[in-house]
């Protein structure tokens, strides 16, 4: 089995990937947060110094670009293979208005014709191999049937389908039955994406899709990171000792961070994003996070994160 984690743009970042491996088990690799496509990207740009191998040490991760722009797409994802990657994601799935408005994103996903366009233009110059992150529709769950057969067409790497609609956003149920009729109607590797929070969960779905053995999570790993490992390795290790492993991947994320940003509120709006997640770990989830949301100051962050940590173990 296969566990990716992934993307969360503001959360699962460089220094996150680096950093997740010293602390916990279990996931194999990851897809990057969206990077948009420009027409002027060189490898010495500076977004794309952020993805050099050399500050890239942690979860072997897949570079992910969003764009509409054949061209454009090719231009970045040619760029990120000289620079050592040889796989990129293109993705189909994000459902923010911003996004979607502009066709981009899952805003493309209820325009066959522009995706078949799309991959016609871009694959014969593109040099790595191409995997695509998607969701079933933009507004309706069976718009994904007709992308299929369009698949079936190029050599791609594997489809991640994460089961819902834009319209849905993260909300609501995760459509099983069209991530089926994919199963079956596709020539490709796939990944199944969505709602994975518990290895019960991860095991009920693997019975009903015997042939997919990779799996991608997002939150559920932000919220509970010991999760991967708790699925692979039947294990699980007492709180008391969860507890002082996620407040030493904390300090260490901090203390990264703290390099990188400067001013003392920056910092702490970072750490927020990620508290957002990681405070579903904790039993007493809204009490700590309202202590946490209250602090403006990189100081009074540290005072109040140590005691909230000191009184837990
Ligand atoms: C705040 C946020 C940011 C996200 N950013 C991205 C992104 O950059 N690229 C992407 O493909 N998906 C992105 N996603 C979607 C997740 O990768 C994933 O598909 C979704 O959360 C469902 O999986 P999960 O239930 O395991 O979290 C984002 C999700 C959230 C909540």
């Amino acid at each position: 089995m296969i566990i990716y984690l992934a993307p969360i743009q503001g959360t699962t970042d460089r220094i996150y990937r680096n950093l997740f491996p010293l602390y916990f088990k279990g996931v194999d690799v990851a897809i990057t947060p969206f990077i948009p496509s420009s027409k002027k990207m060189k490898p010495e740009n500076n977004l794309l110094r952020e993805y050099y191998p050399n500050i890239n040490t942690g979860i072997p991760s897949i570079p992910q670009i969003m764009s509409t722009q054949p061209h454009d797409f090719t231009l970045l994802a040619n760029a990120l293979y000289k620079i050592g990657y040889g796989t990129v994601n293109w993705n189909l799935g994000c459902p923010f208005p911003m996004v979607v408005k502009k066709g981009r994103g899952a805003g493309m996903l209820c325009h066959p014709d522009r995706v078949e366009s799309f991959l016609e233009k871009a694959i014969p110059d593109l040099k790595p191999k191409l995997s695509i992150k998607l969701r079933i529709g933009f507004k309706y769950p069976d718009e994904v049937l007709q992308l299929m057969p369009i698949f079936n067409r190029f050599q791609l790497e594997e489809l991640i389908i994460h089961p819902r609609t834009a319209v849905q956003m993260y909300e609501g149920k995760v459509d099983l039955d069209i991530f089926e009729q994919c199963v079956h109607l596709t020539k490709h590797r796939l990944v199944y994406n969505g709602d994975i929070d518990s290895a019960g969960k991860l095991k009920m779905l693997s019975q009903r899709f015997g042939t997919i053995d990779r799996w991608m999570i997002g939150r559920g790993l932000l919220e509970n990171p010991f999760l991967a490992e708790e699925i692979k390795f039947n294990t699980e290790k007492p709180y008391a000792e969860k507890i002082k492993i996620i407040r030493a991947f904390h300090d260490h994320l901090f203390a990264e961070y703290l390099k990188i940003l400067s001013g003392p509120s920056h910092i702490v709006n970072k750490m927020k994003e990620l508290w957002t997640y990681m405070g579903g770990f904790f039993e007493n989830r809204k009490k700590i996070q309202k202590k946490i949301w209250k602090t403006h100051h990189r100081d009074n962050y540290v005072d109040v994160v140590n005691k909230i940590f000191d009184e837990l173990i």
